[in-house]
């Protein structure tokens, strides 16, 4: 990663990491949802530096539904390097998953805010509508007051292993 050294961990959250949590959703105008030990966190040197929230939204299939990296810290890989560990084992990142998993193929889906999309294109997403997403994302977009400044588009990697 660019300009960082240290320990870098990806794992699911505990109750530890409660308080950096609602400090990087926050960032993102989000509250904690579900559990606080529901989101995979990438930490450095034990500093909470990213997080994500995936749910299993179907057989084989997972939804990120939050995705964010501290603000001072955007840009150096730090969001990279935490996609590319959940593509390539969502089920060890998403608490509903825990136990089960290593799948031959699997799908992730996402909704990007407009700005982020080239973000999840390099990671191999593509372009997806939302009548494919599973419910409630389908639908999650449609009553938002910000939808014109966000620009959400919804997103799929479909996965071989
Ligand atoms: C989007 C986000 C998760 C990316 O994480 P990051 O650590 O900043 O990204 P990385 O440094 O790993 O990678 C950035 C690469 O993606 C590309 N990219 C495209 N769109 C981007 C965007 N909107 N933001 C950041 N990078 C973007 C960059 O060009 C860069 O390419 P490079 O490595 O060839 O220079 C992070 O910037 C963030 O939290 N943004 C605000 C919240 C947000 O939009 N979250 C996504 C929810 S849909």
């Amino acid at each position: 990663m660019r300009g960082l050294k240290g320990k870098t961990e990806v794992a699911l959250s505990g109750k530890i990491d409660e308080a950096d949590l609602k400090e990087i959703l926050a960032e993102h105008d989000l509250a904690v949802r579900g559990d606080v030990s529901d989101y995979v966190v990438l930490k450095i040197d034990g500093r909470l530096c990213a997080a994500g929230r995936l749910v299993l939204s179907g057989r084989n299939c997972f939804h990120l539904e939050v995705f964010g990296v501290r603000g001072e810290l955007r840009g150096r890989g730090i969001g990279g390097l935490l996609l590319s560990e959940i593509i390539k084992r969502p089920w060890k990142y998403c608490r509903e998953a825990e136990g089960g998993g290593d799948y031959k193929s699997y799908r992730l889906t996402t909704v990007a805010r407009g700005g982020a999309a080239g973000f999840y294109e390099k990671h191999g997403f593509r372009a997806f509508s939302f009548a494919a997403l599973p419910p409630p994302y389908n639908t999650q977009c449609d009553d938002c007051p910000d939808r014109e400044t966000c620009r959400p588009l919804p997103m799929v990697l479909e996965k071989e292993r």
